[in-house]
């Protein structure tokens, strides 16, 4: 049969690979742990919502968002610096915004979650194209919480103190019920003009 659409074949990237995330075990030591856990005490607390809602049913959590100051300067390079690599590494996206800031998270004990979603989508989320998360806690800190990513199968991601973990936005995610404890994380997004 006569094929009527063709692609470029000579475009094909064959070392990009959209099938997995990228993560650091120590992106951030000790001491910087220490350093952002009395920046975001200072910061205040916002009702975490998302685009289906306020509902508690889909995400129960307590954010903070964290502002593109002079103080947190070495917080967002450091942020950038790892999505630069891994991008480099995974996907090769065209990355030119950062476009919202920083947002800090607490999931409680008693089902504090975030149930699946990806965290592209409509309205100002549609130029979210990567996404990074730090787990900010001590695995001891907490039980359940898991970070898992479903790429088909379903995958739990590093609960390293200090990790960070990079994956695309549209990557299906969720954080499951805590059952013991505080789970602290951040959450950034990079991005730009929709995919093309
Ligand atoms: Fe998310």
């Amino acid at each position: 049969m006569e094929r009527l659409i063709t692609f470029d074949r000579e475009s094909h990237r064959l070392d990009v690979n959209f099938g997995d995330y990228y993560w650091f075990d120590a992106a951030f030591t000790p001491k910087e742990l220490k350093m952002i856990e009395a920046m975001t005490s200072k910061l205040q607390w916002e009702q975490a919502t998302t685009i289906a809602g306020d509902s508690t049913e889909h995400r129960k959590s307590k954010i903070k968002w964290c502002p593109q100051s002079s103080e947190w300067e070495w917080v967002y390079n450091k942020l950038h610096d790892l999505i630069y690599e891994a991008n480099r590494v995974m996907w090769k996206m065209d990355l030119t915004l950062m476009p919202e800031p920083i947002q800090y998270t607490e999931y409680y004990e008693g089902g504090g979650h975030y149930d699946w979603h990806m965290d592209c989508g409509i309205g100002s989320q549609n130029r979210r194209k990567i996404s990074v998360t730090v787990q900010l806690s001590h695995p001891d800190d907490y039980e359940g919480g898991e970070l898992e990513f479903n790429t088909g199968n379903v995958h739990q991601g590093p609960r390293v103190q200090g990790a960070a973990v990079v994956f695309p936005s549209f990557f299906m995610h969720r954080v499951t019920p805590v059952t013991k404890g505080t789970r602290k994380s951040f959450v950034l997004w990079v991005g730009g003009e929709p995919y093309r």
